[in-house]
């Protein structure tokens, strides 16, 4: 199953939403869950972990 929390507008509570229903799904129905978040900003991929 994949599951998309989509919109333009920045802030509105996408990612932690995402994380929300993430977490319900891996208590609640012991799913295994990936979650993948596209910023259009592209804020995570200039992320160095190693920082
Ligand atoms: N239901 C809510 N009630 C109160 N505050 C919230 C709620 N959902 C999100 N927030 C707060 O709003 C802010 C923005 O939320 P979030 O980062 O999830 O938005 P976003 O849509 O993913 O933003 P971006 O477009 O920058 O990725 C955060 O500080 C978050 O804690
Ligand atoms: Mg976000």
């Amino acid at each position: 199953m994949i599951i998309l929390v989509g919109g333009e507008k920045g802030g509105s509570g996408k990612s932690c939403l995402a994380q929300n229903i993430a977490v319900f799904l891996t208590r609640e129905a012991q799913a295994s869950v990936i979650m993948v978040d596209c910023d259009p900003q592209r804020m995570h991929i200039r992320l160095d972990p190693s920082a």
